[in-house]
């Protein structure tokens, strides 16, 4: 999919293609249609970073709140977004063991409690084995930091969500 395509979508097919790219989050897509034409595609994603970074603190942590529990309720009960069961699915979250999946939410349970938001990682970057130890180790965190980490890893699976839809490609929007 090259830019002209993205710039010829109207608001409807913009928020089909992209309306998932930050988790539960269309608000953001939505915005950043505003900010058309794009250069590039990559200017795509530099204004969705440029929107998240223009929220106060409260917005970062509503972003993370959006996001799913890892091997959480969703994940057994089928209700995750597309995207996020096959992140989870890569990161071999689905083929826990009993005593995996109760120490992971174990785990998220600690981080909520302590943050008051889910914790996020970057999933098709990581396995379970790793996401369990960076779980463990960013629960000594301040908050303030763990706002700041949360938000990379949600650029880090937005930018990955954008290489998926670039690689796929979309049909060029016919006009109507
Ligand atoms: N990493 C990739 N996708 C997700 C998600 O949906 N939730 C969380 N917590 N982390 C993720």
């Amino acid at each position: 999919m090259d830019v002209d395509a993205v710039n010829c979508m109207n608001y409807e097919q913009f928020l089909d293609v992209f309306g998932n790219i930050i988790e539960k989050c269309p608000i953001i897509t939505a915005a950043v249609w505003s900010r058309r034409p794009f250069a590039s595609f990559s200017e795509v994603e530099d204004k969705v970073y440029d929107f998240i970074e223009s929220l106060p603190i409260s917005g970062k942590e509503g972003i993370l709140r959006c996001h799913p529990d890892l091997a959480g309720r969703e994940l057994t009960s089928g209700t995750l977004t597309m995207e996020s069961q096959q992140e989870q699915r890569q990161a071999g979250l689905t083929s826990l063991t009993t005593r995996e999946r109760e120490r992971l939410t174990l785990l998220n349970t600690q981080y909520k409690e302590k943050f008051g938001f889910p914790f996020v990682i970057c999933a098709k970057r990581s396995d379970k084995d790793k996401i369990m130890e960076e779980l463990n180790s960013r629960l000594q965190n301040d908050p303030s930091v763990e706002i700041l980490k949360g938000i990379d890893e949600v650029k880090k699976i937005c930018h990955l969500r954008l290489q998926d839809i670039l690689r796929k490609g979309t049909p060029l929007p016919t006009k109507l």
